[in-house]
């Protein structure tokens, strides 16, 4: 193993490297990104400590202006002095809320192509950067596609044999065994917390049917397609891979937006509880993935209210239902509070958000320069709102994408954290990627969210970590600097100077 050589030779020297500074890459006078390559990614240095002594807080800054992470410390003042400050925020450690499992990515074909592109060193880093839960963004979780999404080189599944209802011609695919598999291993490796689910774009074609391209399940294959579960779990643990839970599949409500596309595939509310209800539970309840969750939904809120009580009501499919995934792309039209409606109702299922990205690919287009900051500032806020409306998480789509943000099949060129460059054998981490650094690497699973006060102009969050650590994010949404007081009765205040648009994450014991 050639491979694996190499990179114990260069663990030393990662350990070494590690430095706080953005290698920039600017695009008229504009910080678009951070450059990394096999020898060079900014990261948090290895020896820093988490916490720093009692009477001070870790402060970490990221801001359109270009600061990346910029570390300081700053202290508390006991007794309240001179600060005219434009915000006053209260933290209040007593009221506690939902727990985090964790943040992550996508390993999609796609994904794991650009990322197998780049030499083994280069791999290595945007692997770290990622999933290094000390330099790195402390990524939890990952989610892997089972067979092709749309960010794939080819249309398959793992039985393309028509009416092979014995699925005796199963099998994973050369992307599984090249662009999936070792990266999801790697990240294991890297960051051994780290959980996978997986998530089925269709189903084999001959299993459904086909009303002018809208597709659903059969009704005579619901157990097949439970079956092909299965042997989805089987095949990757085998591969020393299990999967945390099993969604229900992706984006049931694509079928209807657009047709003729086999890289989708319908389901009813009612339909996807009666399968749940008759099918997947019991066989998965009964099989030794019997710890599997399963992970209902899998779609935009805007039409989880619709299926939230068929799929808990239903039969007896809420029994084996653990949570539901939400999706982020119609969240300007439908409102967070659906989630606390689904909180309230069903308190004992859990939320989480499997699916969010930017697009179209603005990469090489002079439009870069405006977008990337505010991309990021939408995931940073997008997180934020996740956080207080009961989602234990937060999953990006694609790890990376190539300077096209594509290739995908159907021609919907996205954007991602991580841009990959081959020739160059590089890669640039965009104001995204430091988005979900500011709450995953800070955030550990186990943390739980508490209540701060928050204000239109500063947007906030807070957490406890099972250190009992206190992790306080902000943003500064205006184009001026705010003087910010942040009240913590157990220690004090804490008085700063916001940055115009900045994210702010504050650690401290
Ligand atoms: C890698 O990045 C570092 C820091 O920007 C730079 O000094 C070095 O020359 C780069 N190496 C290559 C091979 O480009
Ligand atoms: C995709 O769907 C078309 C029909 O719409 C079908 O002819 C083709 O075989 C499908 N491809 C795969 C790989 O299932
Ligand atoms: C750049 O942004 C403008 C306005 O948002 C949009 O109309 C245009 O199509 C974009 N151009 C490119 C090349 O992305
Ligand atoms: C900040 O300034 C930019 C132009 O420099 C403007 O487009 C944007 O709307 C401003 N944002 C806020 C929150 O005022």
């Amino acid at each position: 193993m050639e491979y694996t050589k190499t990179l114990l030779l260069l663990t030393f020297l990662f350990n070494k490297g590690i430095a706080n500074d953005c290698a920039p890459y600017r695009v008229e006078n504009v910080l678009v990104a951070c450059v990394c390559n096999a020898t060079y990614c900014d990261g948090i240095p290895e020896n820093r400590p988490e916490v720093p002594k009692i009477g001070s807080s870790h402060w970490y800054q990221s801001n359109r202006d270009g600061l990346r992470l910029k570390w300081s410390e700053v202290n508390f003042n006991k007794i309240p002095q001179d600060f005219s400050a434009d915000v006053t925020l209260a933290i209040n450690t007593e009221n506690k809320y939902q727990r985090i499992f964790g943040f992550g990515g996508a390993f999609s074909d796609v994904a794991g192509y650009h990322i197998a592109s780049l030499s083994p060193a280069t791999q290595e880093q945007l692997m770290r950067t990622y999933y290094h839960p000390r330099t790195g963004s402390r990524y939890t979780l990952g989610r892997i596609p089972i067979g092709s999404s749309d960010f794939s080189l080819r249309r398959y599944t793992y039985d393309d044999t028509p009416n092979d209802v014995l699925l005796k011609d199963f099998s994973l695919t050369q992307e599984d065994i090249r662009y999936k598999i070792p990266f999801a291993k790697r990240a294991h490796l890297i960051n051994p917390e780290t959980r996978f689910f997986g998530a089925a774009w269709t189903a084999p074609e001959w299993m459904k049917s086909d009303n002018g391209g809208l597709s659903f399940l059969k009704q005579e294959y619901y157990q097949t397609y439970a079956n092909y579960m299965m042997k989805f779990l089987d095949s990757y643990a085998r591969h020393d891979i299990r999967m945390w839970a099993l969604s229900t599949g992706n984006e049931p409500s694509d079928a209807y937006m657009f047709k003729n596309r086999n890289t989708t595939m319908g389901w009813t509310p009612k339909a996807m509880a009666n399968w749940i209800a008759n099918n997947l539970g019991p066989t998965l309840t009964s099989s030794r993935f019997r710890h599997t969750q399963i992970m209902a939904f899998d779609d935009d809120r805007s039409t989880l209210s619709k299926f939230t009580k068929p799929m808990f009501m239903q039969e007896n499919s809420g029994q084996y239902i653990a949570g539901v995934g939400v999706h982020w792309y119609q969240d300007d039209v439908s409102s967070a509070t659906v989630l606390d409606q689904t909180h309230n109702d069903y308190p004992e299922k859990f939320i989480l958000m499997t699916e969010a990205s930017n697009g179209p690919s603005v990469w090489n287009t002079p439009n870069v320069t405006s977008e990337s900051w505010l991309r990021g500032e939408k995931y940073f806020l997008s997180i934020m709102q996740y956080m207080r409306h009961w989602s234990i998480g937060w999953v990006d789509w694609n790890l990376a994408l190539d300077q096209t943000g594509g290739p995908n099949l159907v021609d919907l060129h996205r954007d991602a954290a991580i841009i990959v460059n081959a020739e160059k054998d590089e890669f640039y981490k965009q104001p995204m990627y430091y988005a979900i650094k500011h709450f995953s690497r800070f955030v550990p699973r186990g943390s739980q969210r508490i209540s701060i006060t928050d204000t239109d102009t500063v947007k906030a969050t807070a957490f406890v970590t099972p250190l009992r650590e206190t992790v306080v994010v902000l943003y500064n949404r205006a184009n001026t600097t705010q003087r910010v007081v942040l009240q913590d009765f157990r220690r004090g205040n804490i008085q700063v100077e916001l940055s115009p648009q900045s994210m702010n994450t504050f650690k401290y014991k």
